[in-house]
């Protein structure tokens, strides 16, 4: 084969290969075989000195000519193989047609709910809601309340006591209801007053299925000139069947705190059973279920307050949101609303 002939048989070589991409490493022993120290085009422009200067010429540029074409489309080809091993890789590393990996959706805790709930209730009624602190002063949370030192409640084995100080006052405490933010509401409020207070309770109680030592509370205060009974009944008549539905009944009786004249508390109609059912599950037979204590706030902490109690008048209610939760699901153990044992509480 003279010189020319190897140039056209190095072409069309070359033409198979690039036609059909070999391996990266059949790529590399061909273009060492052809370009290296002793490949075969070096060698043939390498020889080229030797040759008759006719030939040289023509030799020569053949020799160069592929030269440069060849090393242009080895560059172009490895530039693509490169860019489909990348597209591959990734295609690897994301398999868009998996289905995904579903994440668990989260809901609210069945007391939170209720508690929005409650509150939405009184805020279509009128109610704003208010918060007020946990730690709270003996003051508020008994003494302004007209609960006696002898009271059971003040004993040591019902309260959960402080022994730090706020502003230098003393005794404090884990409030033991929301009671306590009426006396701190009408201190800073003119009335008319309506508000609604949520909040946590601590309690120092052994539990069991229907006590624990945290509880929540919706306190409601409304103060205003010719507020009635009649107006506490109205109101929570109105709430009871938004709450438990359109055909409940109220129960109001009598009943005592020493915070309000009179004192009631308020039941509804059971809504599991017709009410004559000894093994109802939700009232026992009773046929009623408490839901609330309430009643008018006593003249005393009006006038207290700085307001005249023959012209301002108002009514007091506060009602535990664990126990409406309980009732509205059917849940028998207060323990299990705060376990966070998310295969009980997913299914409210
Ligand atoms: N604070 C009372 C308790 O925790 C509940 C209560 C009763 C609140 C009567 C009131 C009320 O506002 O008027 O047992």
């Amino acid at each position: 084969m003279n010189a020319i002939e190897q140039i056209a048989a190095i072409e069309a070589e070359a033409r198979a290969l690039l036609a059909a991409p070999a391996s990266e490493a059949v790529l590399v022993t061909w273009q060492n075989g052809v370009f290296g120290k002793n490949g075969r085009l070096t060698v043939i422009l390498r020889g080229l000195g030797t040759l008759p200067p006719e030939e040289r010429k023509s030799v020569g540029a053949a020799a160069n000519v592929l030269k440069l074409s060849l090393e242009a489309a080895l560059a172009r080809l490895r530039e693509s193989q490169k860019a489909a091993s990348l597209a591959a890789s990734a295609a690897d590393a994301l398999d868009v047609t998996l289905p995904g990996r579903p994440l668990r959706r989260g809901r609210l805790h069945p007391v939170t709910q209720v508690r929005r709930e409650i509150l939405d209730i009184f805020a279509r009624l009128g109610f704003a809601t208010v918060e007020g602190p946990e730690v709270e002063l003996d003051e508020y949370n008994f003494g302004r309340l007209r609960i006696p030192e002898h009271h059971p409640a003040r004993d040591m084995w019902d309260t959960f006591w402080l022994d730090e100080e706020v502003d230098g006052r003393q005794p404090l405490l884990l409030r033991t209801h929301t009671s306590p933010m009426q006396i701190r509401h009408i201190d800073t409020h003119e009335p008319p007053i309506r508000v609604a207070v949520p909040g946590r309770c601590y309690r120092y109680e052994a539990t069991d299925a229907t006590h624990e030592w945290m509880l929540e509370q919706v306190e409601l205060l409304a103060i205003d000139e010719g507020l009635s009974l009649a107006n506490l009944k109205g109101t929570l008549q109105e709430f009871a069947r938004q709450m438990f539905g359109p055909e409940r009944r109220v129960l109001m009786r009598n009943s005592y705190f020493p915070f309000v004249e009179p004192g009631v508390e308020l039941a509804v109609d059971c809504f599991a059973c017709p009410g004559d059912n000894p093994a109802c599950p939700v009232c026992r037979g009773a046929g009623w279920l408490e839901i609330m204590g309430a009643g008018m706030v006593h003249p005393e902490i009006i006038a207290a307050a700085g307001y005249d109690p023959a012209r301002y008048t108002g009514f007091a209610a506060g009602m535990g949101v664990e126990r409406i939760t309980m009732l509205k699901f059917g849940i028998t153990d207060i323990r299990d609303l705060h376990a966070n044992d998310l295969r009980f509480l997913s299914q409210f």
